[in-house]
């Protein structure tokens, strides 16, 4: 009896490893299968590092490939693992390429696939992910939802069956490190940062980085809310972005720019601390909306949907998709100025041990 998490990105390292550390706490046995979607060592084996976690079984390097190879050799790398590994149930978390190659292997070969974070939709075909979400949620048998909103819209597609709404394991993490992070991270001082006196940015997302003159004119106008509040804006860049960036003609501009604070992708203790002594976070991130909203800091996300609208409907998110300096400097004002009294809608940070729950229920009924 095993249990095989297939991952493949950073976010999918971050929010699995509440689930693997259970499984090992309760002597189940649990190995990781990673895709090699990323490799860079700041999107990956620092999170292997910070969170304790064992080392994968095996590694498909699959790397940097357009996405349909990517996905077609992720597929075939993986049908060999499995026939190798021989998973009793399959995980895989999120909407990643990883995910849909994790969950349509394991379903052709009769493998039970469990979806964590499942039933989230954007509506947004434009985005790689809501393919991804749907496909894999299509051949999961195990739908760990975050919230009743994932529960009522699988229901109106038709999926009741193995459904479990659980919370999200992004608190688990969150809580559990943040408070690490405060004792041990030196990013602060490293950057020469006092905590409040500037925005954290994020931004990877193809809609917001591909194309020059959007990413000029976000830039411009995230510039233009910095100075009018006396922000830094510290802004880890992801090497999607990095490569937009510098194929836009903006990479110098940045680097000499007294208000932008470069950096490679920081570790997770650091992200943690740098969000949570952020004035504001602005992000396309998934992930750092759900953490935004944990840590008790604004968010402005920059797109125009959201697959995560607990965080707005809570409060502390809000979607902006333009490019106008005036409008993001307004919602800057709104988002700053309330009280941070917003609830997490995630869960209180125990949903690993309900996934897990579920997962040992599901084994000892196979077995
Ligand atoms: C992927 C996921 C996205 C997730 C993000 C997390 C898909 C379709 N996209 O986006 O949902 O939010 O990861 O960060 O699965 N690169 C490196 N080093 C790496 C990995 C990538 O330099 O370790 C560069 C390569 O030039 C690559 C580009 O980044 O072409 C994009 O990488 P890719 O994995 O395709 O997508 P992400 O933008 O990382
Ligand atoms: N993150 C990090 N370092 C960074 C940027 C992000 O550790 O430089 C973490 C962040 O805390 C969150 C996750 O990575 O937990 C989000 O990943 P990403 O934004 O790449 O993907 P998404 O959540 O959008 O799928």
């Amino acid at each position: 009896m095993s249990l095989t998490i297939v991952l493949g990105t950073r976010p999918e390292i971050i929010k699995c490893a509440p689930v693997v550390h259970e499984a090992l706490r309760r002597g189940v046995p649990c190995v990781i299968i990673h895709t090699g979607q990323h490799y860079t060592p700041e999107l990956d084996e620092v999170f292997f590092r910070e969170l304790d976690l064992p080392a994968p079984i095996t590694n498909l390097n699959v790397g940097s490939l357009p996405p349909a190879k990517q996905v077609a050799a992720m597929m075939d790398r993986l049908y060999d693992a499995f026939l190798e590994w021989k998973p009793s149930v399959v995980v895989v978390q999120g909407d990643t390429n990883s995910v849909l190659a994790g969950a349509l292997t394991a379903h052709k070969m009769g493998v039970p696939v469990a979806h964590l974070e499942a039933g989230l939709r954007s509506d947004d075909w434009g985005m790689p992910e809501e393919g991804n979400r749907v496909l894999a949620g299509n051949v999961a048998d195990i739908h760990f939802c975050p919230t009743e909103v994932q529960r009522i819209r699988l229901a109106t597609e038709g999926v009741l069956d193995g459904v479990h709404v659980v919370g999200n394991t992004v608190v688990d993490a969150a809580r559990h490190y943040v408070g690490k992070a405060e004792g041990t991270s030196k990013v602060l001082e490293t950057l020469n940062l006092e905590p409040g006196s500037f925005a954290l940015l994020t931004m990877h997302r193809p809609s917001n980085v591909d194309e020059p003159g959007r990413l000029g004119a976000l830039i411009d106008a995230i510039e233009d809310m910095a100075v009018s509040y006396g922000w830094k804006i510290v802004f880890p860049v992801h090497p999607r972005t990095e490569t937009a960036l510098k194929t836009a003609g903006l990479w110098d501009r940045l680097e000499a720019s007294p208000v932008f604070v470069l950096s490679k992708p920081v570790g997770y203790l650091d992200l943690l601390h740098l969000q949570a002594s952020a004035s504001l976070v602005v992000t396309d991130s998934g992930g750092m909306q759900e953490e935004a909203n944990i840590l008790q800091v604004p968010c402005i996300t920059l797109r125009a949907n959201t697959e995560r609208p607990e965080t707005v409907k809570a409060g502390g998110n809000v979607l902006y998709e333009g490019t106008e300096s005036a409008e993001l400097i307004a919602l800057a004002k709104e988002m700053t100025s309330k009280p941070r009294d917003w609830t997490c809608p995630f869960g209180d940070g125990r949903t690993a041990e309900r996934v897990m729950d579920v997962l040992m229920t599901f084994l000892d009924t196979k077995v």
